[in-house]
């Protein structure tokens, strides 16, 4: 595998592949890779003849009160993990190569509406900063698909506004989620919990999939499912952020018409702040 850290070198490797007519399939991370990834890294060997990954934890997404400098950080264990997963190239920049003048003050992506609501409420400017990020690193890699996960679901939404409203030629796929055995959904920030936490935090899960289940039924009774979702997080020892359903395209509250929803959750326990979500359809009722 190929390590890339300068803009020039991606930008010489890509024009290489673009003339060997070779489709990119690119896998953008923060690094601190787990199972969740390996199965991103599978789906993007199915999309392109060429697999490249970036690791960048991006300041711009963090808060001032996030975790940014404790964000784990494991360069080594990542790169073999790659070469495991037969990625042809990964990028690693540096912040100063991907913000030579600061990520205060530069050139932003902004997409109302979307974030503004769920994590957005919670976490000002996180959606700011990862809409910019990856419209920066989709113009470096100029990949034929990008793959995220659902895992982060008004993530991937975000971005696939943010390809449709700048017509941005790539075509962008959601992995499903990954889950340890007992249902909760892998995450780099899993390893902030403690034996307690870890044992509790499948809670979200289960909450997540009472509602699947009471929407599967033809329930239409939100503010119930997200009272009933809030109270088993707060139950199981966690500090809820919110549980909704929404439209699983636009993240609207959903009307009788709707069928494709998506309940979501968020909420701290510990030091970690945990999120997770269920798609599913709803039978239709107008
Ligand atoms: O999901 C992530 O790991 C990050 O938000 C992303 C998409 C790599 C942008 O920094």
């Amino acid at each position: 595998m190929q390590t890339i850290t300068r803009i020039a070198e991606l930008r010489a490797t890509v024009t290489r592949w673009r003339l060997a007519r070779e489709s990119i399939a690119f896998v953008p991370t923060m690094g601190n890779l787990h199972m969740g990834h390996a199965s991103l890294m599978s789906a993007a060997h199915l999309h392109g003849r060429r697999v490249i990954s970036s690791i960048f934890v991006n300041p711009m997404q963090f808060g001032p009160s996030d975790d940014f400098s404790a964000y784990p950080r494991t360069p080594d264990d990542d790169s073999s993990l790659l070469g495991e997963y037969g990625v042809d190239a990964l990028f690693h920049p540096t912040v100063e190569e991907m913000y030579p003048s600061g990520s205060v003050g530069s050139t932003v992506v902004d997409v109302p509406g979307l974030t503004d609501i769920l994590c957005g409420v919670f976490r000002p400017g996180h959606f700011q900063g990862v809409a910019t990020v990856v419209v920066k690193l989709l113009c470096l890699v100029q990949p034929d698909v990008a793959i995220f996960g659902e895992k982060d679901f008004q993530q991937l939404t975000v971005i696939r506004r943010v390809v449709d409203d700048l017509n941005l030629p790539v075509k962008i796929v959601g992995a499903p989620t990954v889950r340890a055995e007992d249902g909760l959904a892998l995450s780099s920030r899993n390893r902030y919990l403690s034996a307690a936490e870890r044992a509790a935090a499948p809670a979200m899960y289960r909450a997540l999939d009472a509602a699947r289940r009471r929407l599967e039924a033809g329930d239409m009774d939100y503010a119930g499912m997200q009272a009933e979702g809030l109270a088993a997080l707060a139950q199981a020892g966690f500090r809820p952020e919110y549980f909704e359903v929404r439209t699983a395209d636009r993240l609207a509250v959903p009307t009788e018409n709707d069928v494709r929803v998506v309940v979501l959750a968020a909420g701290r326990i510990g030091k970690a702040r945990l999120i997770d979500n269920i798609q599913c359809a709803a039978p239709r009722r107008g």
